[in-house]
């Protein structure tokens, strides 16, 4: 297929997911200093709050796609109508996520935030993929958590990504020997997952840029939501005011500049791991091998076909 044509002084249209909440409330904003934001989130009311956030200032130019990332009918349906929407797509951002600290399923039965942070950002992006122009930046919010040898995550808890097949994980099973916390060897895995999508789609379509950022544990986001209250609290009035000072970790207003300034920036090399300071990285011995993380996508891919196009 053809990539898209638009005038070379068209606004760059930069898609974003997971605008309202956390890093990627903070990322949309200081995209709209780049042109137009597509923000693609699943709760109406919440899009409409940042959407207009971004349209109330000079030159704010916001448009919402509603999207639930659970649901791949949803994420197909909203594909076709970011397509429909006719803008010049400059860059696409995969940032929405969970970390749930219990086994969920889908309405369809697929474990939550494996379909969540994996399956569903994957449709997405593979859909997109052909509207996108030559040497546009694809970035997936990753973690560092897929790694067993990541110290800091060994000592929140993880035992990095346990993955057995996309099947498996879809399931909610995982490799033997991991975390002994509810939701985490899910959560590891989906970011694999991403990780994997990332390092594979670089080589499969090199005319973009596959880019993977791991924007440092930034305590006080929605993502802990399922925490206890105490935790919660403490997250975000003791720990999110540290974050400055410690290795590793961020805040959204850094991550944010980092996320953003990467998507609207060129060249990268396609298929590279930003920490949270914008410095490469390396992902696990296991994602870092290319028949692993083809495995990874070829099993995605098939795992997909099974959900019915959506006739409506
Ligand atoms: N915080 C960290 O320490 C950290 C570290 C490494 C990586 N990350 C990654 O960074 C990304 C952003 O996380 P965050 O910390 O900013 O979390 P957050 O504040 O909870 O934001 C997550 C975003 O994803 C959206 N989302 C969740 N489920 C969705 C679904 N089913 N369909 C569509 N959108 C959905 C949320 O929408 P709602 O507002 O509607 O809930 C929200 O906009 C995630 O991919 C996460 O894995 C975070």
């Amino acid at each position: 297929m053809p990539t898209p044509e638009h005038s070379a002084s068209a606004t760059p249209a930069w898609i974003i997911t997971g605008p309202t909440s956390g890093i990627g409330r903070r990322t949309a904003l200081e995209l709209a200093e780049h042109g137009i934001v597509v923000l693609v989130g699943r709760d109406p009311n919440k899009l409409e709050e940042v959407e207009a956030e971004i349209n109330a200032r000079a030159g704010g130019h916001a448009i919402s796609v509603v999207c639930d990332f659970s649901d791949i009918t949803s994420v197909r349906r909203a594909a076709a109508q970011i397509v429909a929407l006719g803008l010049p797509l400059a860059g696409m951002l995969n940032n929405a996520g969970i970390m749930p600290n219990r086994a969920d399923r889908t309405p369809q039965g697929w474990d939550l935030a494996y379909t969540t942070n994996h399956l569903g950002p994957f449709a997405l992006t593979e859909t997109l993929i052909p509207h996108l122009p030559d040497h546009a930046n694809v970035i997936f919010t990753c973690s560092g958590v897929e790694d067993p040898e990541r110290k800091p995550a060994v000592t929140a808890g993880f035992r990095g990504a346990r993955y057995i097949s996309a099947e498996a994980s879809a399931r909610g099973e995982w490799q033997p020997g991991g975390s002994s916390k509810p939701g985490f060897d899910a959560y590891a895995t989906s970011k694999q997952g991403n990780l994997a999508t990332v390092l594979s789609f670089a080589r499969e379509t090199p005319r973009l840029r596959f880019i993977a950022v791991e924007p440092g544990f930034n305590p006080g986001t929605g993502l802990g939501r399922d925490a206890n209250p105490a935790l919660r609290f403490l997250a975000k009035y003791v720990l999110a005011p540290l974050a400055p000072l410690i290795k590793y970790w961020s805040t959204p207003k850094r991550a944010a500049r980092l996320l953003a300034g990467v998507l609207t920036s060129q060249p990268h090399p396609s298929g590279v791991y930003y920490d949270e300071n914008g410095k490469p990285m390396l992902g696990s011995a296991q994602v870092r091998d290319p028949a692993f993380s083809d495995r990874v996508v070829a099993e995605t891919r098939a795992l997909l076909a099974q959900v019915p196009s959506d006739t409506r």
